[in-house]
């Protein structure tokens, strides 16, 4: 151990104390939530709820009904205080212990309070530890009391608001696990605060006591209230554990520093955003800081996990959370792009952790960077209209909080540049109105981010009352004419659009795809006479409304205007993916077995993602087999064909449906006009499907499929590419290979060989510097242990030896070799950088404790350490300091 526990080391601690519990350790699923109660994973149970309602406990064909995991969440209901408080963030990694129907509330109690109090494990004080628990929770309370010994004045019940998991869930949803719960907190002592354990009670609001681990036992399947209201909540078929403690929250206790932007993973980044912009981080703008760290972190992760910035669900948080920082980057004096520097110290802190983000890290940066470039010119059209509004207005007097609020709303454009920007002609903002407009925006963002209700609109759809649904004829045209007939920016209706303002288009008649099915919304242009528009995003009320996302290019939208709407060339790639996905859905049942189910699917220009249930990982031959099906099918050029039936008719000519989805009466379907053989069995496709497609097979021109993954227990996702997409992955591979081949003097072809040889002789160098190594501590011990210095300290034999140049495993194998061959009762060796006490049996039985006796000697030496009463180690700074104070540690 090297000074305070590092961040990395409380994750693998907590990870490895569950192993010993017998929990099967899982890597953390991705931050694209697996369930559509939520844009993103929300806790770490939520890959798991199928497995608390029953589904067999099998994880890549290991059965466990333990499982332990550090979960990436991004939570996104708070989002404005990030960076005010020195609470809240966006994106945190919940540790977490999960039983389905085997342990129960006793193990998770007491192991939670073993994990941190143990000196083996956190070592927390137990003075400083309090619990929440359920009102009526008598089984907690004795466990609390009588197992842990917490005395029952630091036991404080909360109804369903505070303990209950999902909190209110039995009034408020969403359906599905839930339970009590018992969260423990800890009191980070009077420095932050003068509130007492007995008050908490009534503010639930503390920076002196702050909550680190929530245990929840998910015993209810929450399902609809009755008509009256009162809430209904069936028994699960067993009891479970969820647990989930906040990592930077407990590495902020750990390392006893003030707030989890100064811990080891944040401190570094906040200090990189004060070098970059030459602002210190003190004083008011060091809200900046943070943010622009927070923020930075989780859009690193969801871009990493394939989030893109964008205008609905998912990629409307992206934009939100990205545009967020750019302002602060803004008002930290930063005007050119340079957020996208900050990815690299991203990466490595977090990188060893989540290696994609070491895989992402260029598409993170040019994420990033296009996103700065499209704010930064957005703010000069802010700068424009601010000054339109600016110089309408008397000196004097005051632009309305609305005005402001559309600035920032529409232009990016933040509220303290606009005060600023006032000031200069003596103009003040109404702040109170301003406020009340940010308010009522972000009461409507909350309510569409609530766990249990997905987010579909960032805007608010009442501007469109009254419109009709848009007639789309994008299946066959990709350029068509129509009328604007509506305008909405910042949630009202608008009479126009001037250049360089963004807002959202209704059309009477559309050849754009509106997101829907997996299927992304179309991009493009609309052009009218005077002006044009670049289109973002579409997508489509429940009404059939097609909303176009666009940005004035250059002349004035205005209501009423025709206009020809020209759909990007990106739709062909679009359109090849999807038929693609048809195809390897197909192909994965027939390789697979008809148990393949799809759970999601994302079809964009540059890949296709595909969710579905199978229990394990696919093999190299079934990835092969599945590619060869479709591949198969490409070449042989079927046409591909769709049409409206009603359901009946459908089901009956043996189309797929997707389980859980509704549909209407009549349905399309699309069919691929011709089967392909697999060991005998005949494969077509048929799907009802709503998506845009290409009328050949051929068209799809190639086909990769890359790599599985794990999404949520049991569900696999696989992303795969088709036509340009397709080849150029392949020949970046090739490409890559050949620069790896050139580097080790070789061909690609003899690149195996290559590397087996290479890893051969680096075994071989390690063996010979491991014996160095041995030699150089023996020479330094002396036969015998000879060199080391023995004196009687205590009424025990303390054995001291110095080492240079030995560190980690040597430093213990020295130890080792010191309490055997000195007979001394306790030993104690230094390298430079570490410390390790041993006693021996004899000596702890006459009192003798390692553990403590290294806390002191690091404690003189410049760090910090611990361990068992036999054996523990520390890192230090100062090896004869350390050494020196061991006259007076016993
Ligand atoms: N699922 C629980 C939470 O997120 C542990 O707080």
């Amino acid at each position: 151990m090297t000074g305070p526990l590092s961040t990395a080391d409380i994750r693998e601690k907590y990870l490895h104390f569950f192993e010993s519990k017998g929990h099967l350790r899982l890597p953390s699923y991705s931050t694209v939530a697996p369930d559509p109660t939520t844009l993103f994973t929300v806790a770490g149970m939520q890959p798991f709820k199928e497995q608390f309602m029953g589904a067999p406990a099998v994880f890549d064909g290991v059965a466990s009904k333990r499982v332990t995991t550090a979960q990436k969440c991004l939570r996104i209901g708070d989002i404005e205080n990030v960076g005010r408080t020195l609470r809240h963030c966006s994106l945190l990694e919940m540790l977490g212990n999960f039983s389905f129907g085997d342990y129960f509330k006793r193990e998770a109690l007491t192991w939670a309070w073993e994990f941190l109090t143990s000196p083996e494990w956190m070592g927390l004080d137990k003075e400083r530890l309090y619990a929440t628990i359920y009102q009526d929770d008598e089984e907690a309370f004795t466990i609390w009391t009588q197992e842990n010994g917490l005395p029952p004045e630091r036991i404080l019940r909360f109804g369903a608001d505070e303990n209950f998991w999902p909190a209110d869930a039995p009034k408020e949803g969403p359906n599905g696990p839930c339970g009590p719960c018992s969260e423990i907190f800890y009191d980070r002592g009077p420095k932050y605060g003068d509130d007492t354990w007995a008050e908490y009670a009534d503010t639930r609001e503390s920076a002196r006591f702050l909550e680190i681990w929530n245990c929840v036992f998910p015993q209810f399947d929450r399902q609809e209230p009755l008509p009256d209201g009162t809430p209904v909540l069936k028994d699960l078929p067993f009891k479970n554990i969820d647990t989930g403690m906040g990592l930077e929250r407990i590495a902020t206790v750990v390392q006893d520093v003030y707030d989890f932007y100064s811990n080891d993973v944040f401190a570094p980044i906040v200090a990189k955003v004060a070098e970059l912009s030459g602002q210190p981080y003190e004083g008011p703008q060091s809200v900046s800081h943070r943010v622009v760290a927070e923020h930075l972190r989780s859009v690193s992760m969801v871009v990493a996990d394939g989030s893109q910035p964008g205008n609905t669900g998912r990629g409307y948080v992206v934009r939100k959370i990205l545009r967020r920082a750019c302002r602060h980057a803004y008002l930290l004096g930063l005007r050119e792009p340079s957020l996208y520097k900050l990815v690299p110290i991203v990466v490595e802190r977090m990188g060893d952790a989540y290696p994609e983000l070491k895989d992402n890290r260029a598409k993170i940066e040019a994420t990033v960077k296009a996103e700065e470039e499209r704010f930064l010119k957005t703010l000069e059209g802010g700068i424009q209209r601010l000054g339109g509004l600016l110089s309408g207005l008397e000196k004097g007097s005051v632009l309305s909080g609305n005005d402001a609020f559309v600035l920032y709303d529409t232009y990016g454009f933040p509220v303290d540049l606009t005060k600023e920007i006032a000031e200069e002609y003596g103009i003040t903002v109404d702040e109170a109105g301003y406020a009340e407009s940010l308010e009522n925006a972000q009461n409507v963002a909350r309510a569409g981010s609530k766990y249990g209700k997905s987010e579909l609109f960032g805007g608010n759809l009442e501007a469109l009352d009254g419109l009709s649904p848009t007639e789309f004829v994008g299946y066959d045209h990709l350029q068509a004419d129509g009328e604007v007939v509506a305008l909405v920016g910042a949630g009202e209706r608008l009479s126009h659009l001037p250049a360089g303002s963004e807002a959202t288009v209704v059309l009477s008649r559309t050849p754009f795809y509106a997101e829907g099915g997996g299927e992304v919304g179309d991009t493009g242009r609309l052009e009218w006479d005077g002006g044009s528009a670049v289109v973002r995003d579409t997508r489509k009320t429940p009404q059939g409304v097609f909303l176009h996302d666009v940005e004035v290019e250059s002349g004035e939208l205005r209501d009423g205007t025709a206009v020809r709407g020209v759909v990007s060339g990106e739709r062909q790639a679009i359109q090849r993916h999807h038929t693609a996905t048809h195809l390897l859905h197909a192909a994965l049942r027939a390789v697979l077995g008809s148990g393949v189910a799809q759970k999601g699917s994302l079809v964009a220009a540059d890949r296709l993602r595909f969710d579905f249930s199978h229990g394990a990982a696919l093999s190299a031959d079934e990835i092969a087999a599945v590619e060869t099906l479709v591949s198969r099918w490409v070449s042989a050029n079927f046409p591909v064909s769709w049409q409206e039936m009603p359901i009946a008719q459908a089901k009956a000519a043996g189309a797929t449906a997707l389980f859980g989805e509704k549909y209407g009466e009549t349905v399309r379907v699309v069919s691929v006009g011709g089967s392909v053989d697999y060991g005998g069995q005949t494969v077509s496709s048929m799907e009802l499907c709503g998506g845009a497609h290409v009328t050949r097979t051929g068209d799809i021109g190639a086909f990769v499929l890359l790599g599985d993954e794990n999404v949520a227990a049991g569900v696999r996702r696989v992303e795969a590419l088709a036509g340009e997409a397709a080849t150029a992955w392949v020949r970046e591979r090739l490409n890559a290979a050949a620069k790896t081949a050139a580097l080790l003097n070789t061909s690609p072809d003899a690149l195996e060989a290559r590397v087996s040889g290479l890893q051969a002789q680096l075994r071989a160098a390690e063996k010979e510097t491991a014996g160095v190594r041995r030699q150089l501590a023996e020479a330094q011990m002396g036969g015998g242990g000879s060199a080391a210095q023995t004196r009687e300290l205590g009424g025990f034999r303390v054995a001291t030896l110095k080492l240079a140049g030995i560190e980690g495993n040597d430093l213990r194998a020295a130890a080792d070799k010191l309490l055997d061959q000195s007979g001394a009762d306790v030993i104690v060796v230094a390298g430079d950088k570490g410390l390790v006490v041993k006693a021996s049996k004899d000596a702890v039985t006459r009192g003798a404790h390692a553990g403590q006796l290294v806390g002191k000697l690091a404690a003189a030496g410049g760090g910090k350490g611990g361990g068992r009463p036999d054996m523990a180690q520390a890192g230090i700074t100062d090896a004869d300091a350390a050494l020196g104070a061991l006259d007076t540690a016993f």
